[in-house]
């Protein structure tokens, strides 16, 4: 099967809710998954994670793509799947993000033939899918600025990362990658294909370029070693940076290619769809 990957939709900045139509939704991503017209659209879409910041938006994008142009699409959910933005949201969730989180896995796994994935492997013409939404740990920081402890890094991240704003229920930057470790050890040795949000290498050969020699890299990073040398996974698939970066180590391939906000894409123009045969 060919299965083609994505991450970082972002939907909310593409589409204004009144403007979240069929017909919207299918010309502008039917342009990125051929490849402005020039290749054949996967069997499978994976969808790495930050759909967007509406659950009822994304759910509607969702179900237009998949009935489209896809047999199955599996998705992880992102840190930005988390944010509770504006007093409706937090109402609607109790100020609660891990709320917001269930509604959306709940919205996509009741529809057939979309999956949400939470610790959990579906299986599509024998390929095993795995995944989980990961988080990021201080692995990064650990190698590369070793001086720096937790509270340091704690410190960094309230200063610079949203998440610590955004995201309600949660006080430590790697409060929700103690949760997602224990998800991601019951799968993976089960998964052909593993997918996270996270990169999980925090290896600066894994990081693009223009980031090196910042701490704030350990925010975008986990160490996921334990799982991608003692698993069988063929393919892992993340987001979360928004750059588009492909590595292999220990036989794995891992590929990332993230839509990213209309600046950084050109309203999905600069986009390469990436895809691979299993
Ligand atoms: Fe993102």
């Amino acid at each position: 099967m060919k299965v083609d990957i994505l991450s970082d939709l972002h939907l909310d900045f593409y589409f204004k809710p009144h403007l979240t139509t069929s017909e919207n939704i299918i010309s502008f991503f039917e342009s990125i998954f051929t490849n402005r017209g020039t290749q054949k659209i996967g069997d499978v879409l994976i969808v790495a994670g930050d759909i967007g910041h509406n659950n009822k938006q994304n759910i509607e994008v969702l179900k237009i793509l998949q009935k489209k142009f896809y047999k199955h699409i599996i998705c992880v959910l992102g840190n930005h799947d988390y944010y509770l933005i504006g007093s409706e949201a937090k109402y609607a969730f109790k100020n609660n993000s891990f709320l917001r989180i269930e509604d959306m896995q709940k919205r996509i796994n009741q529809e057939e033939n979309l999956h949400c994935l939470d610790g959990t492997v579906v299986t599509i013409d024998g390929v095993q899918f795995g995944g989980a939404n990961s988080w990021y740990d201080g692995s990064y920081v650990k190698k590369y600025f070793p001086s720096l402890d937790n509270s340091d890094i704690n410190l960094l991240w309230r200063e610079n990362i949203n998440d610590s704003n955004l995201i309600k229920g949660i006080s430590w930057f790697d409060e929700i990658h103690t949760l997602e470790m224990k998800k991601l050890e019951n799968i993976y040795k089960n998964c052909d294909v593993m997918i996270t949000h996270v990169n999980p290498s925090f290896d600066e050969k894994h990081i693009d370029k223009k980031y090196h020699n910042s701490p704030i890299n350990t925010f975008f990073t986990f160490d996921g070693s334990k799982f991608y040398k003692n698993g069988f996974i063929k393919y892992w698939v993340f987001g979360h940076t928004h750059d588009s970066i492909e590595y292999t180590m220990e036989d794995v391939n891992f590929l990332c290619n993230p839509l990213g906000y209309p600046y950084e894409s050109n309203y999905g123009e600069g986009i390469i769809m990436k895809s691979f045969e299993i």
